[in-house]
């Protein structure tokens, strides 16, 4: 019997360096990895020595024999994707004639983000304690002798590990477990509540530093551009997100759900984690971290019906297929695609297993008539996914009463009370940083800040705002060899003033 890997994987690959047989793909060598929605274990080559599921962080790995009955189909999916009939991944599987052997004996260690001895311990500033922060002083701490501050404007650490992956993935926030045992570190020093550009200058930062990384991820959110979008009742998904983790930004009154039907833009796996949220049994949140105030307003909440509006079909939609899979097997919820668009049922029906669109074969298909109240019959509540549907305007004057929507033979009408914007994070500058307004990042070259020696990014403010916590590993990595490169050429300029002299005044400047 065999392990297999399960919805939550974050492809952080943890578990490929621990498998004793690399039967765990693609591996962070292969293509494959940078578009894959998770990892695999080949069941035939796996030998259950149980090492990965030690290893991974948020608790993805279970023997096949032990999945919970919503985990079941993961035992299929891993094997399908050795199977080569590519069930469920549209990246090939890899190929032993360019990967070598699949089973192959220990190879020569390799060491590629060292320093040379000689070097003396470099002192290093990571603001943000998000995963992108977090990896890249783990990658430090591990490689070099360095010394490492931490900072973060929050008084709490973690980034959106914290304020954003749902409460209801208590799994995947074990992950913070991990980035735990950075904070305890010897050579770590932590500064909470202490924001760079605020209470403290770039300048300042990188005069007690050789080097300074931003991991300041991508605070705030897109906007749409339509007429309406500011009208009370609709609200970014950075919001409520921030709302109902408890994060100290948003106001505890911020969401208001007295409206039975909430039309969320967008279908990444935010807008799915929204609407998820929106319409799970509120006792099934109760044992979670979901923020108090949260909880009392779903409660009390009124929503009936969450719809899905994404631009383009579901051949191209941008949530992962394990965070769809999940919503099927939502409690007390049906799921709906609107068959309003004569392209979905063909796009559906005729998706190969390895097309994203075959996740929605069984789902039940139907025009709604958006003329009637919300549906979903007694105590059951409802989420539509409507296709080929873009906002055009959002309705109401003091209060939100529709949004206006393309799609049909025409426009049509969603009567709704509260409208979500689910369509992306956007980084913010950050003082003494250039910045893209195009991408929202900062302009980088393998993670070294444009024209300021010592200065690099990591995460979400360097790629922009997509990809999951484990991405965030391979983008440290990028970033501490480009800061480790730049050192053993010199290429660091000389801190003027001493630790104790910055700890000291990060202390002084701490907001209380
Ligand atoms: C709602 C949501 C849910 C998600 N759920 C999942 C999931 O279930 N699984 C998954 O794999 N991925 C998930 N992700 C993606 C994952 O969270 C990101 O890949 C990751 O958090 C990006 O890491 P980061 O470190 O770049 O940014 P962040 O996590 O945002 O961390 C940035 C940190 O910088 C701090 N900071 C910002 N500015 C300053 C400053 N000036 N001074 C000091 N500190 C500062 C912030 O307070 C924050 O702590 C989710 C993303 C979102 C938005
Ligand atoms: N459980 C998890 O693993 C988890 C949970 C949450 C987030 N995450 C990760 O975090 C990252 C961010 O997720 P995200 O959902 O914020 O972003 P995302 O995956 O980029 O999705 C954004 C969505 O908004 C749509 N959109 C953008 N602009 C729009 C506009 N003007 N009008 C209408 N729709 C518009 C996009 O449509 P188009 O595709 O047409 O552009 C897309 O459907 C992703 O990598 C995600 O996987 C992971
Ligand atoms: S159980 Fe052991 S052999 Fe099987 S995938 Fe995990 S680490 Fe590899
Ligand atoms: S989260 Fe990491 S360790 Fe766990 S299964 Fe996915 S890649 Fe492997």
């Amino acid at each position: 019997m065999a392990f297999a890997i399960t919805q939550t994987c974050c492809n952080d690959a943890t578990c490929v360096s621990v498998c004793p047989v690399n039967c765990i793909h693609p591996t962070p060598d292969e293509p494959a990895f940078g578009s894959t929605e998770m990892l695999y274990i080949d069941p035939k080559a796996c030998i259950d020595c149980g090492a990965c599921a030690d290893a991974c962080p948020v608790d993805a790995i279970f023997p096949a024999d032990r999945l919970t009955a919503g985990q079941q189909e993961y035992a299929e999916i891993n094997a399908a994707y050795y199977a080569r009939d590519g069930a469920d991944q549209a990246p090939a599987p890899p190929d032993e004639a360019e990967t070598g052997p699949l089973f192959h004996p220990w190879g020569r260690p390799v060491f590629d983000r060292v320093l040379p001895s000689g070097f003396g311990p470099l002192r290093v500033a990571v603001v943000g304690t998000g995963p992108a922060g977090m990896y890249a002083a783990k990658d430090l701490l591990l490689h070099t002798p360095a010394e490492v501050t931490l900072i973060d404007r929050l008084p709490v650490a973690g980034g959106l590990v914290r304020f954003g992956v749902a409460p209801d993935h208590p799994s995947t926030r074990k992950v913070s477990e991990t980035f735990a045992q950075v904070h305890a570190h010897p050579r770590v020093r932590t500064h909470l509540g202490l924001e760079v550009g605020t209470h403290i200058t770039a300048e300042e930062l990188a005069a007690h530093h050789d080097a300074v990384i931003y991991a300041v991820g991508a605070a705030t959110d897109r906007r749409l551009g339509i007429p309406g979008e500011d009208t009370p009742g609709t609200l970014s998904a950075t919001t409520f997100v921030a709302w109902y983790n408890g994060h100290p930004d948003v106001a505890p009154d911020a969401v208001d759900l007295s409206s039975e039907r909430v039309v969320v833009v967008g279908n990444g796996n935010v807008a799915l984690d929204v609407a998820r949220i929106l319409v799970s049994p509120p006792q099934t949140l109760a044992g979670t971290e979901i923020a108090r105030h949260a909880l009392e307003e779903l409660r009390r909440s009124k929503v009936r019906e969450v719809v899905l509006l994404a631009r383009r079909g579901p051949e191209h939609a941008a949530y992962t297929r394990p965070e769809l899979r999940a919503l099927k097997h939502l409690s007390g919820v049906d799921l709906l695609i609107d068959d309003h668009d004569p392209r979905i049922a063909p796009a559906v029906d005729r998706a190969g297993p390895a097309d994203k669109a075959a996740v929605l074969q069984g789902v039940a298909r139907e025009p709604v008539d958006w003329s009637a109240p919300p549906a979903g019959s007694g105590a059951r509540r409802r989420i539509v996914l409507r296709f080929h549907s873009a906002p055009l305007e959002i309705r109401g004057d003091r209060a939100t009463r529709a949004v206006r929507v393309t799609g049909g033979s025409g426009e049509t009408e969603l009567p709704a009370g509260t409208v979500l914007r689910a369509i992306g994070y956007r980084g913010v500058p950050q003082a003494g940083l250039p910045f893209d307004e195009a991408t929202g990042t900062v302009p980088h070259e393998r993670g070294r800040v444009a024209g300021m020696p010592g200065t690099y990014v990591v995460g979400w403010i360097k790629r922009g705002p997509s990809g999951g916590i484990g991405a965030n590993r391979a983008c440290a990595a990028e970033t501490v060899g480009t800061l480790l490169a730049d050192a053993i050429a010199g290429a660091l300029p000389a801190p003027a003033g001493s630790a104790r002299a910055f700890h000291r005044l990060a202390r002084r400047r701490r907001r209380r």
